[in-house]
This record gives structure tokens, C-alpha cells and sequence, in this order.
């Protein structure tokens, strides 16, 4: 109960285990100052869950502070966060704070951290272990309360092993860990934020909405949302707008989704894409099977129409003249059709001969060559 009243507040929207155990960590360390670093794919949450820390926290009468260190020219990456004084540089005119000081008594959220270049790193290790730093031109150390919220979505660990991303830096933050799962592995979230967003945007646009079909509503679960909930959150978005609400089967749907790629035979989907994938499978082995059943009708008829070509005596059932491996001899394919060809043309040389492609010296040759009566 607690735990939904919390996410009511906060906004995030997930009933599934992963999340829940999520929400259960921020409540935790909301109030407290420790450092914490939210992983995750693009579009996740990991700003919603950010700014729940700080709405939760003691801190969050003054306002969060976002730092998008990937948006910054490295050059100006330490004066950005540190300030800088008068002169310092070319173009600093003026003294200017850094975020760490404007986000004294409050929360800094320092979103794409792993763009961080290493020589700023040091510095922000120092700041996290003491709250001290000083403004770039400036031998005076400050100090500042700040509460740092990291948050990146590429692997920190991977960065550390390619020297990167500073180890000691690395285990500071990673002591509160944070993993938010892609929007593919709690699909149980789905239905939820589909139903959240339908109304939000709805509201919103002033349109009602005439809903989802069941295959409209398979294909929003099944999907593998490679832009999370941002991308989900866009889509409906769009849908509703675009579509002025009126009601979505499968199709519709699939023109508003960035990636669409039919399921893949995965094993370790959940169960209810599961059943999906069986239909899929049965459906391509079904079609497998007529595709085969034709060519077997085809290849009957073929036998039918040669078989009808080769006389009755001549179909012996042990093939005579087949080699070991019961095929026929091509010589006695031949003795066969000519044996056909006169049969059909009652003994006429000439006609057989027509009907086989060949002169009628040939075919005198060859019936004398078999030894065929005629
Ligand atoms: N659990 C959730 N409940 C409600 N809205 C959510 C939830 N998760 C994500 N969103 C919404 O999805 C969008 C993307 O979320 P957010 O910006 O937090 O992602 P992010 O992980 O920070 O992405 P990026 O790595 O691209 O910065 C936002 O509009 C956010 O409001
Ligand atoms: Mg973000």
C-alpha cells in the first residue's frame, strides 16, 4: 500500500516485481545522502526515478539540478560544473558558479555520466568524497552539500575495463546501484502504461478513445520497445492524435512502432508471447506442409504421365534392369519409351519415331539393338 502511494506521488507507473523492488530501494535511500547511480537503456526511467529520489528527499524543497554531461563540450565540462573566475579563460568574462554550487543544499542530477571525460572525473571524486572543489582559475577550495544522482545508459563497467571511466570513481557511485530493466523483460508494465497514457493524452487533446482490438493490444505487449517508455509514451501519443481516437486493430498500431520486426523464436520469452510464437510456428510448418503436399500432387502426376507412356508388361516389379540401388539404367529408360511409343502407335515405325525425336533409322537400330518384339 505504501509502495503504491509512493509511485501515486511520484508518478512511475509499473506494477511489475522488478519495479516494485525498485521503488521498494528509493524509498530506502531517498531521505538518506548517499550517492546513487541509475543504469539503463535509453528511455527506461531513469529520470522519473531520479526526481522521485529527490521529491522524497529532505533536499527537495529547492529545486533538482539536471547536468547533461554528455551535452557539453569537454572544454568547458569543469567550468560547467565548477565555475570558473574572471579571466580564467578567454571567454570568461565573469565569474560564473558551477552546478555544484548552485545546487548547494539540494540535488544534483548528473545525467550521462559515462561521457564524463577522466581529467573531470578526479575532480567529481573528490567533491563526492569531501564536497570539496574549487572554481577552475581558482587555488581556493569550496565546499557544497550537494546529493549526486548519477545516471547513464552505457555500462560503466565495460568503460572501466576500456580506461574510460575511472575505477575509483566507478565503485564510489556504483555503492547504491540501480538498474532499471529495458521495457521487454516486465511486460506486465505494458497494459499500465498503455492505460496511463491513453487517458493522459486523451485529456490532453480533448479525443476520447475508441480503444484497442485484441491483436492491436497482443502486438503493443509483444513488441520489443526498443525505445522503452519514451518510445511507448510517444506512440500512444501519436496514435491518438493521428488517428483522431478512432479504434486500432494490429495494422494501425504497427505503422506507429520504430522498429516493428515480427517475434523471434526466442526460448526464454514469457509465457504469453510464448503462445504467439507457437502460432507462428505452427502456421509456418502448416504452410511448409502444403507447399510440400504440392510438390508431392506435382511429382504424382509426373509419374502418372510417364508410367502411362510405358506399357503394363513392362513394369516389372523387381526392374530388371535397375542397377543395385533399384534405379533404372538409362538403357532401359530408352528400351522403355520406345517399347511405349510403338505400343501407343500400334507398331507404326514412323510415328513412333516422331513422337521419340528420332529418325526412323534409329529407332530400327535401336529395336533390333534391345531385341523388342513387336
Ligand atoms: N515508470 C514510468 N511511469 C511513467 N512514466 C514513465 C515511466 N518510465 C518512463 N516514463 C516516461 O518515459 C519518458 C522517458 O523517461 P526518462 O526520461 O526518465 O528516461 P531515461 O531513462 O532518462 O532516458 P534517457 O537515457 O534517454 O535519458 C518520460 O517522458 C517519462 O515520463
Ligand atoms: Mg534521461
Amino acid at each position: 500500500m505504501e509502495r503504491e502511494k509512493f509511485q501515486r506521488e511520484h508518478g512511475i507507473i509499473a506494477r511489475s516485481l522488478e519495479m516494485q523492488e525498485i521503488v521498494d530501494v528509493i524509498r530506502q535511500v531517498a531521505p538518506t545522502d548517499i550517492t546513487v547511480l541509475i543504469t539503463g537503456e535509453s528511455g527506461v526511467g531513469k529520470e522519473v526515478i531520479a526526481r522521485a529520489i529527490h521529491a522524497a528527499s529532505k533536499r527537495s524543497k529547492k529545486q533538482l539540478v539536471t547536468v547533461n554531461c554528455g551535452a557539453i563540450p569537454e572544454g568547458l565540462i569543469e567550468s560547467e560544473l565548477f565555475g570558473h573566475e574572471k579571466g580564467s579563460f578567454t571567454s570568461a568574462v565573469e565569474m560564473r558558479k558551477g552546478y555544484f554550487e548552485i545546487a548547494d543544499g539540494s540535488t544534483l542530477l548528473l545525467d550521462e555520466i559515462g561521457e564524463m571525460p577522466l581529467a573531470t572525473q578526479v575532480k567529481l571524486l573528490r567533491v563526492l568524497e569531501n564536497g570539496e572543489f574549487a572554481r577552475v582559475g581558482s587555488s581556493i577550495t569550496r565546499k557544497t552539500d550537494v546529493r549526486v544522482i548519477a545516471a547513464t545508459n552505457k555500462d560503466l563497467q565495460y568503460e572501466v575495463q576500456h580506461k574510460r571511466f575511472r575505477p575509483d570513481l566507478y565503485f564510489r557511485l556504483r555503492s547504491v546501484n540501480i538498474t532499471i530493466p529495458p521495457l521487454r523483460e516486465r511486460r506486465e508494465d505494458i497494459p499500465l502504461l498503455v492505460e496511463y497514457f491513453v487517458k493522459e493524452f486523451s485529456t490532453k487533446n480533448n479525443i476520447t478513445f475508441e480503444g484497442f482490438t485484441d491483436d492491436a493490444t497482443e502486438l503493443l505487449m509483444e513488441y520489443h520497445w526498443p525505445g522503452n517508455v519514451r518510445e511507448l509514451k510517444n506512440a500512444i501519443e501519436s496514435m491518438l492524435v493521428l488517428e483522431n481516437g478512432r479504434r486500432m486493430n494490429a495494422d494501425d498500431v504497427r505503422k506507429y512502432l520504430k522498429e516493428y520486426q515480427p517475434p523471434v523464436f526466442e526460448r526464454n520469452l514469457p509465457v504469453h508471447v510464448n503462445k504467439t510464437v507457437e502460432q507462428a510456428e505452427r502456421e509456418l510448418i502448416y504452410r511448409a506442409l502444403v507447399d510440400l503436399k504440392g510438390s508431392i500432387l506435382e511429382l504424382r502426376d509426373l509419374l502418372m504421365q510417364q508410367s502411362k507412356a510405358v506399357p503394363a508388361h513392362t513394369e516389372h516389379p523387381q526392374l530388371p534392369n535397375a542397377n543395385g540401388n533399384g534405379i533404372l539404367t538409362l538403357d532401359e529408360m530408352e528400351r522403355r519409351m520406345i517399347v511405349g511409343a510403338l505400343e501407343r502407335h500400334k507398331g507404326n515405325r514412323r510415328l513412333a519415331a516422331r513422337d521419340l525425336n528420332i529418325s526412323e533409322r534409329t529407332l530400327y537400330r535401336k529395336i533390333k539393338e534391345f531385341g523388342i518384339h513387336e
